[in-house]
């Protein structure tokens, strides 16, 4: 099986999707690289779960193209073992256990009795839980049976639609090593959530969008760096000693300078040597969500959104 191992890409490209006259996904293009946990992030009915149905062949886009790798999901060798896929709504059958459940698609997976239970556990899904009948499973539970389904063929591509559904904050923090072991063995991980401030913890990559178009697409890193917001008497001079010494000056306008690659302490030490008064001196922290709502306010070339905003 050749293609058990192979990393794929996830290759968007131009991909577009009308709904009667609607764009619902709207010439979207990003790369989703092996390795690293990918978010794909927006508010509700940006048209994340469109756009991973179309990847997943569900749905045809109306023109560009999804790819895993350089094939559509359905010119795979092998689609059904190469991506594994948590979808909003799993088909589970209510009277069946969920061991008897992931039974029913473990042999067309290529998965035994065996993988069967290792997943199981994987998932925290006990003995108790997987003799259990779905009908009473939680929310939590389902969703850990959705995920457990989805890497039952070891799948090098794994796609979820909001995984954290249902999860408390333990299942949130079990979720994200589960993900992070699959990147780290070189596999492909995307996961959607209209919570950016849930996945800022758990992703390395977002791809942002918003009303069916790419917004950011970007590491997470570059978001959360810290910067420091700094008020000075002669904020020029200051900025010229700091960026001599390494840090990075942007001017904020309003004689406010935003300072990245120095902390607090350094710029006041720098400050003080420089007999410079400083007035303002405060460390900021960055968000993905106030990342996304500086560039969907409006002036920012897009109409306003909000996370809570419904469009079903
Ligand atoms: N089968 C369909 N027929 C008509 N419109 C649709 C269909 N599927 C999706 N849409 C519309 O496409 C847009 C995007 O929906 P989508 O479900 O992809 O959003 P989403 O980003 O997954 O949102 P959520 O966070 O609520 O899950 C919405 O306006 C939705 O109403
Ligand atoms: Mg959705």
């Amino acid at each position: 099986m050749p293609s058990h191992h192979t990393p794929y890409a996830i290759n968007v490209r131009g991909l577009t999707k009308s709904f009667g006259g609607r764009r619902a996904v709207d010439a979207l293009s990003f790369t989703v690289r092996p390795g690293r946990i990918t978010g794909f992030l927006g508010p509700n009915g940006a048209g994340k779960t469109t756009t991973l149905r179309m990847l997943l062949g569900l749905v045809r886009p109306t023109s560009g193209a999804a790819l895993i790798g350089e094939h559509r999901y359905e010119d795979l060798p092998a689609p059904a073992r190469t991506v594994g896929a948590l979808l909003e709504a799993d088909g589970f059958h209510p009277g069946r256990t969920g061991r008897d459940h992931l039974r029913t698609y473990a042999p067309a997976l290529g998965a035994d009795d065996r993988r069967v239970d290792e997943v199981l556990a994987q998932v925290g899904l006990d003995e108790d839980a997987a003799r259990r009948t779905v009908r009473g499973y939680s929310l939590g539970m389902r969703q850990r049976l959705g995920i457990a389904a989805a890497l039952l063929p070891d799948p090098p591509v794994l796609i979820c639609d909001e995984p954290t559904n249902g999860l408390d904050p333990e299942g949130i923090r079990w979720l994200r090593g589960l993900l992070r072991e699959r990147a780290d063995r070189g596999h492909t991980v995307l996961v959607s959530s209209h919570l950016l401030a849930e996945m800022q913890q758990i992703v390395d990559s977002v791809v942002i969008i918003d009303k069916g178009r790419v917004v950011y697409d970007g590491d997470v890193a570059a978001v959360g760096e810290p910067t420091v917001r700094v008020r000075a008497l002669d904020g020029a001079r200051l900025a010229a000693a700091l960026t001599a010494a390494g840090a990075v000056v942007e001017d904020a306008g309003d004689g406010v300078l935003r300072v990245r690659a120095a902390g607090a302490e350094q710029i006041a030490r720098t400050a003080l040597r420089e007999q410079i008064v400083v007035t303002e001196l405060v460390g900021e922290e960055h968000s993905l969500e106030e990342l996304f709502f500086s560039l969907t306010e409006p002036g920012a070339g897009q109409a306003p959104a909000t996370i809570q905003e419904t469009a079903q």
